[in-house]
């Protein structure tokens, strides 16, 4: 198990190129099923989240091979197995959505449910009510959900929540259903309207994305495509942070501002000087944030991706910031940890109440989810002193060669690999 190590207290200097989003990259991956003509993918960030959607993939008995380092070509003439295990689903719920598409093409699907994970139970209720509106019979056995339907029967579904997931799975699997679906109370994230984008490109009739209501006019087939992933806006947040955190100047290139808006509006009433340009976002940090509140909130509400990093800033704040999360129940793990470089958090139901510190300082903590590890290396940047995170495999899952950016920056901040610990081999680059 690696761990990252860091020097904190250096100001962060120069440009950054943001990855491909790992959230819009996941469901164009799943989206080859769809057809079994060939699909090409630039600008996919090597992560493990791909690398495990690949893998599955493979396994369903798609052809997958990396191209270049950032493209991917799928084909998937037919498929071997219409079941994605629980050995892969588990450590990615994503692999979810594997069953709309394998289902509307194959009339069939075995999925794994995803079951809980570090931040809340996460069920697939409304993925699941969706697919009985346009008619598969669902069953669920020994932790699988079964479904079948001889063809999909396009229909008008009302979402209980605007499920981000809920919302790719099932306008994927409209796609090909007969005659016309609405999905209503729809998730409204750039990653849908992405979708979209992509499913047209293939031949679909989807129109409404990016707003809560999504059509989508079944179509008898879907042909292959070729699509560039969306810059993540999750990982340009981030480093805008690692700007403002280090007092430092820092241009982000490729983060778009109108996927960023709330985000972008609570940093600068935070005071911290934002520059919004064509091609990316500059931030300079000078002085201490001043307290905000914060509540996440689905698309365009703040991201609750964006929490961790966020909780991170307000630690450094002159006053006390209140943080409320609403979309997931249980996602201030970090929290406890940030208390540990010296920060001062109170949790009271899903609200934390961060009493900003003059200063943090260096110690030893441990990554419990994706968002929260990189809100620990933020803060790591930021602390007096050395800061050792472990469990970076959750850091690996979502972020392109971190360690390598930031040390672009003028970070001092290395990985080593656990047994190595001493000798301290460096592994900049994580090898996908
Ligand atoms: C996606 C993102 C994740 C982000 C989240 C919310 C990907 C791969 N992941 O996750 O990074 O944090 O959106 O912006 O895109 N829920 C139900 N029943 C369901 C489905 C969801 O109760 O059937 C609940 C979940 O438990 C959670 C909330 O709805 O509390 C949001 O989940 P959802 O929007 O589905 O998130 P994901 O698609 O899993």
């Amino acid at each position: 198990m690696d761990k990252i190590i860091i020097r904190g207290g250096r100001p962060l200097h120069g440009e950054i190129e943001v990855s491909g989003a790992k959230n819009a990259a996941l469901p164009f991956l799943f989206a080859a099923l769809l057809t079994e003509e060939e699909c090409r993918f630039t600008n996919i960030p090597r992560v493990v989240d791909i690398r495990t959607a690949l893998h599955l993939l493979t396994e369903l008995g798609v052809e997958a091979e990396w191209r270049d380092d950032n493209e991917v070509v799928l084909r998937a003439p037919s498929v071997r197995h219409l079941e994605a295990p629980y050995e892969l689903v588990k450590t990615m719920r994503a692999s979810f959505l594997v069953l709309g598409p394998l289902l509307t093409r194959f009339g069939r699907a075995r999925v794994s449910t995803p079951g809980g994970c570090a931040i809340g139970t996460r069920p697939v209720d409304i993925h699941l009510a969706g697919l009985q509106q346009l008619g598969a019979e669902i069953r669920l056995q020994e932790g699988y959900v079964e479904a079948t339907a001889s063809r999909l029967r396009g229909a008008r579904i009302s979402l209980d929540f605007p499920s981000v997931g809920a919302t790719e799975n099932l306008m994927m699997a409209a796609t090909l259903a007969d005659g016309p679906s609405q999905i209503e109370n729809a998730a409204c994230e750039p990653e849908i309207v992405a979708l979209q984008t992509l499913l047209n490109a293939m031949g679909a009739r989807v129109s409404g994305a990016g707003g809560p209501v999504i059509r989508i006019d079944g179509v008898a087939r879907l042909y292959g495509a070729e699509q560039r992933v969306i810059p993540d806006r999750v990982e340009a947040g981030t480093f805008l942070i690692a700007g403002a955190m280090t007092s430092g100047q820092v241009f982000v290139r490729g983060a778009r501002a109108e996927h960023l808006d709330a985000f972008v509006q609570k940093l600068r009433a935070t005071g911290i000087g934002l520059e919004i340009e064509a091609d990316g976002i500059a931030v300079t940090g000078d002085e201490r944030p001043s307290r905000v509140d914060v509540i996440t909130w689905p698309y365009p509400g703040f991201p609750t991706d964006l929490q961790a990093q966020m909780m991170a800033l307000l630690t450094l704040g002159d006053g006390r910031s209140l943080i409320t999360e609403t979309v997931f129940e249980n996602r201030f793990m970090h929290a406890q940890e940030l208390t540990r470089l010296g920060a001062d958090i109170h949790i009271r139901h899903n609200t934390a109440a961060v009493n900003g510190v003059a200063m943090l300082s260096g110690a030893p903590v441990m990554a419990t989810d994706l968002r929260a590890s990189v809100s620990l290396i933020l803060a790591g940047l930021a602390a007096r002193g050395k800061t050792e995170v472990s469990r970076v495999y959750h850091l690996d899952r979502g972020y392109e060669k971190i360690e390598e950016k930031l040390s672009q920056l003028g970070a001092d901040i290395r990985r080593v690999s656990a047994e190595k610990d001493g000798t301290a081999e460096e592994r900049r680059r994580t090898v996908v």
